[in-house]
């Protein structure tokens, strides 16, 4: 034994890929057709699975025949005994990298007693396998087909990115994964990938599963090291995109809009200048020369201390067209995020609302951008928050590709050590009705079926780390499970998608699965009852980075992030009639329904309305009872989830039962942390005493 931790490393959890998973189709006859890289994959999984299983895959078919033609003719060598014959379309295209939805879907159908998997190229392929291993014995069972197994699938979202917020060296303050909870980047170490790639593999392997077709490699802080990454470091990136390729994925990293400066030493990044222009042509040259299936840049610019084109008085359309001409010819896409804002604020200064700011920038632009400019936009106007408005940027640029951005790693949310479904949240966020219930939502909008027909789809930020768990949490792995399977369809129901994840993480048995529901359904709610109160948002504690209470953290700070908090009342005034008039961003109805206290729902009171703690909600129960109420009583629901846990000893992994029963001990002390310091807070600035008599401090 060396002291060598890498050599002496515990396997990673095979999150939901284990090999019980696989086991329905690893008893079958299964033959795969096609050729390329992601068909290869989908080879070697169903190699694995029969090999471990006892089943067999046939080679045989005769790929011209396609599947229907082979079975219905009986064809040579054992293809009419096949139980799952997986076949790309003869003409379907490989696909692989290629990021459009044209080879992502796969028609699933029953011929005689053979299940039929025919898709469009490699990545449908791909999906379609995944797709039987999620129906399990069932995908089998001909007599009573599910009603989700036949048919056809295509992805309703086109982009399906994740992007990781990692760092090639370990920031001083941010650590090596920004916003990470979850241990060391898995891709870079020291400032250079990482020399064993067998976690990337794997990583890959989990993302191609869930139909994640993209993914940005490093921060979109992009400090001075990963700056290399489009020169001498490019030999890094193309190794990653080794990794991804075969599972459908293309990769992308995250590039300084100050470049041309800082690695081509040019006086200037004016994205007018020719010079500049000259110099990131030539940049997209070289890299799409190594890498030909690169998918493109991912740009912070004018933010949190980012440099971008208003430096050279230029706006952010001069800015993200003048790289996207450069990416163009190569079908690179450019991600330019909308999350500009000013953030050396003066907290004395109550007309200036970031809430506005992305708006304000943006909409105007609308019109503005190339097409393979995909607009990157938080889901609400702040920051990832538990709870917040929906970005009215969305709803208001139909002639751009608008991206909707959701925060997979718990930055807000708990960091990995409460249990927070975020499957919910999102849910709600993506059927959004952005003019209205029954309107295009912001699923639709984000993939093209809203009103300018621009298609471009989901991207979120990444939650793993090189932990054994992939996730800290081992349970915030089914956010990241979540996220890939709404991203596909965004209609899926919530807590179903977390019962999935649950029986192919932890197998089928019916009580396991019964009580990680119970454990995590609710617990979006949860988290958000013990946190800030009614949409007011942030109370997170700065030097903490954003972990536990710090009600007044932000409240004189220049973040822009205020509770307004006083003796007589608590939140935010985003009025036209007497606030900073940001409802006035939104369409009809929203800009009516979030002006009015009689109409803004209830969530979002404090985010809209500053009100005195009397004020009354529709449920009939005042603000400051409100807020008393919800920190009891999430409290207490995070001591039935401790015991709900507690049923599950003996009954899953226990090294997996450990770590959990060590987050849940943690969550339920930061969550008492919440109560206690909220309560007492409003105790103690409104002077009201909770209804009900209890302890407050
Ligand atoms: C949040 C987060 C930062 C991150 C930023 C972003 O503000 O705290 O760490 O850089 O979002 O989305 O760019």
């Amino acid at each position: 034994m060396t002291g060598d931790t890498r050599t002496e490393a515990v396997m990673p959890h095979p999150a939901w890929l284990p090999e019980a998973a696989f086991a329905p189709l690893g008893r079958r006859r299964v033959a795969v057709v096609g050729t390329g890289p992601v068909v290869g994959t989908v080879r070697a999984e169903v190699a694995a699975a029969v090999a471990r299983h006892g089943g067999r895959l046939v080679d045989a078919v005769d790929a011209s025949h396609g599947g229907n033609a082979a079975h219905e003719t009986g064809g040579q060598g054992g293809a009419d005994d096949v139980d799952l014959l997986l076949t790309v379309t003869p003409g379907g295209g490989d696909g692989a990298g290629v990021g459009t939805s044209a080879a992502e879907g796969f028609e699933v159908r029953r011929v005689g007693s053979t299940l039929v998997v025919d898709a469009d190229g490699g990545p449908g392929l791909l999906y379609g396998l995944h797709h039987v291993v999620r129906h399990g014995e069932a995908a089998f069972a001909p007599e009573a087909p599910s009603a989700t197994l036949l048919g056809r699938h295509e992805p309703a979202e086109p982009i399906r990115m994740l992007d990781h917020w990692d760092n090639l060296t370990v920031h001083p303050v941010m650590g090596q994964v920004e916003r990470g909870y979850a241990g060391g980047s898995i891709f870079w170490s020291e400032g250079r990938l990482v020399e064993d790639l067998s976690r990337a593999r794997e990583y890959a392997r989990l993302l191609g599963s869930i139909g994640v077709n993209r993914v940005a490699v490093n921060n979109v802080n992009v400090g001075g090291v990963a700056a290399r990454l489009l020169t001498d470091g490019l030999a890094d990136v193309a190794r990653l995109a080794e990794v991804f390729r075969p599972h459908g994925i293309r990769t992308h990293i995250s590039v300084s809009f100050a470049a041309p400066m800082t690695v081509g030493g040019l006086p200037t990044s004016d994205p007018l200048d020719p010079d500049v222009e000259r110099w990131w042509a030539q940049a997209a040259e070289r890299v799409w020369a190594r890498i030909p299936d690169f998918g493109g840049f991912v740009v912070k610019a004018d933010s949190e201390g980012q440099p971008g084109p208003f430096a050279y008085g230029r706006d952010h359309a001069d800015g993200a067209n003048m790289l996207a001409r450069a990416a163009a010819p190569h079908g690179g896409t450019i991600f330019w995020r909308a999350f500009v804002y000013n953030h050396k604020q003066d907290w004395r200064d109550r007309s200036t609302d970031r809430a506005r700011a992305a708006y304000d920038h943006f909409a105007p632009l609308d019109g503005r951008f190339d097409e393979n400019v995909v607009l990157q936009v938080k889901y609400g106007p702040l920051d990832f928050q538990t709870r917040e408005a929906i970005s009215p940027v969305i709803g208001a640029m139909p002639q751009t590709r608008v991206a909707v951005e959701l925060q997979v790693t718990q930055e807000y949310t708990g960091q990995q050590k409460h249990v927070c479904y975020l499957g919910t949240q999102w849910s709600e966020i993506l059927g959004f009705g952005l003019w209205g219930p029954g309107g295009p939502t912001l699923a639709d909008v984000a993939a093209g079926r809203g009103p300018g027909e621009r298609a471009a789809g989901l991207v979120a930020v990444s939650n793993v780390g090189d932990d054994e768990f992939w996730t800290g949490h081992p349970l915030a792995q089914a956010n990241l499970y979540a996220f890939g399977r709404l991203a596909w369809d965004p209609t899926l129901d919530a807590p179903a998608v977390l019962d999935e994840w649950a029986r192919l993480t932890f197998g089928e048995d019916p009580t396991v699965v019964a009580t990680l529901h119970d454990l995590m359904d609710g617990s979006w709610r949860t988290y958000e009852d013990y946190t800030a109160p009614l949409g007011v948002g942030f109370m997170v504690s700065p030097a903490r980075m954003h972990y536990g209470p710090d009600v007044d953290g932000y409240e004189y700070s220049p973040w822009g992030t205020y509770h307004f908090a006083d003796r007589d009342g608590v939140g935010v005034d985003r009025t036209r009639a007497t606030g900073t008039g940001y409802t006035g961003q939104y369409p009809e109805p929203w800009r009516d329904v979030y002006e009015s206290l009689e109409t803004c729902p209830d969530e979002l009171t404090l985010f809209f309305h500053h009100v005195p703690y009397t004020h009354v909600l529709h449920d009939g129960v005042t603000v400051i009872q409100h807020i008393y109420d919800t920190h009891f009583r999430g409290l207490e629901r995070v001591e039935e989830m401790v015991r709900t846990w507690e049923k599950l000893e003996g009954h899953v992994d226990g090294r997996v039962f450990t770590r959990v029963a060590e987050r849940l001990a943690e969550q339920l002390r930061s969550a008492r942390e919440w109560r206690d310091q909220i309560n007492t807070y409003f105790w103690r600035k409104s002077g009201i005493p909770d209804a009900h008599g209890r302890t407050i401090y």
